[in-house]
């Protein structure tokens, strides 16, 4: 890994980036940051309070700016927001500069995962099809990542097995 590089892990709500970026965290032993932690910090509510106070417009503004000072890192394990990776800004640098992985799961998982989270203001409201089709738009933006890991028929241990070995060889 070039020192610039920061690993990043992107893909739906519900695909596993907090939890896998953090498990690769530790296994590597770099630094993590949850972009959307930090936002909910910087903010002082939680992600959905966000979205309830001030829309999505003012969420977006905040996660490009916090997405983007994050990049900035080195070394480090970043997990976006399931949306950050629509930015063409966010999008752009990721792609130019750090080594990126997509958790893809079959759209069914997802939407199973996802359909009733309260904390999820982009599906709270939306019915199975609505989700699937945003899964499916979404995943043609996803794709553009690094690496693809199909993650429906591994653990999480294999999971992260497999992105340290693609980063080990990278
Ligand atoms: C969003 C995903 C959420 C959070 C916000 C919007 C999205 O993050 O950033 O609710 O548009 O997909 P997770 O992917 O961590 O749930």
């Amino acid at each position: 890994m070039n020192s610039k590089e920061n690993l990043v892990f992107l893909g739906m709500m519900g695909s596993g980036k907090s939890s896998i970026g953090s498990l690769v965290s530790k296994k590597l032993n770099i630094d993590f940051i949850d972009i959307d932690k930090k936002i909910e910090k910087r903010i002082g509510l939680k992600i959905s309070k966000i979205f309830d106070k001030n829309g999505e417009k003012y969420f977006r503004e905040i996660e490009e700016i916090e997405t983007l000072k994050s990049l900035k890192n080195k070394k480090t394990v970043i997990s976006l927001g399931g949306g950050a990776f629509l930015n063409n800004k966010i999008k752009k640098e990721i792609l130019d500069n750090h080594i990126s992985f997509w958790l893809n799961w079959d759209v069914k998982t997802l939407v199973n995962r996802i359909k009733d989270s309260k904390k999820r203001p982009i599906v709270h409201k939306s019915s199975r099809n609505e989700i699937e089709e945003l899964i499916k738009k979404r995943s043609i933006i996803y794709s553009k990542a690094m690496y693809k890991i199909d993650c429906e028929n591994l653990t999480k241990n294999e999971i992260v097995k497999k992105i340290i070995e693609i980063y080990e060889k990278s």
